[in-house]
């Protein structure tokens, strides 16, 4: 009895897993939009406190952002957003901004 109930219940639980779509690339929001709220998507900043990153040199925005992770350059958003990024995450944005047209 107790066999047969088990038995059924693992044919649910293997059916369920075969309904199941694939997890998503991506869980979470992409980390450019989260850059954008201050940066803009396009990379022009809409607040005067924030600076371009459109077509500023790809190396140097990876090494602000380095030095943001690290302390070095002292800010307090973007030390948050520096250590909420993988350096892979840093790199990618780093070409992702500098390859916009300014
Ligand atoms: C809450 C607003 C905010 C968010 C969100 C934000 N930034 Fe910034 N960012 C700033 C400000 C303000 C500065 C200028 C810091 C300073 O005054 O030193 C800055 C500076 C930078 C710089 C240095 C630019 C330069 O010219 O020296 C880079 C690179 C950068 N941000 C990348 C990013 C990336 C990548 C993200 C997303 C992961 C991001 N920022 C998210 C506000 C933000």
């Amino acid at each position: 009895m107790i066999g047969r109930l088990s038995a059924g219940l693992s044919l649910v639980a293997a059916s369920l897993m075969l309904a199941a779509h694939p997890a998503p690339a991506e869980p979470r929001s992409s980390p450019a939009e989260e850059c954008a709220a201050c940066h803009g998507l396009d990379g022009i900043a809409r607040s005067a406190d924030v600076p371009h990153l459109a077509a500023q040199n790809e190396l140097y925005l990876y090494n602000q952002l380095l030095a943001f992770r690290s302390g070095k350059r002292p800010h307090k958003e973007m030390r948050y957003m520096a250590r909420s990024i993988s350096l892979a995450e840093a790199q990618a944005l780093s070409a992702y901004f500098a390859s916009l047209p300014r």
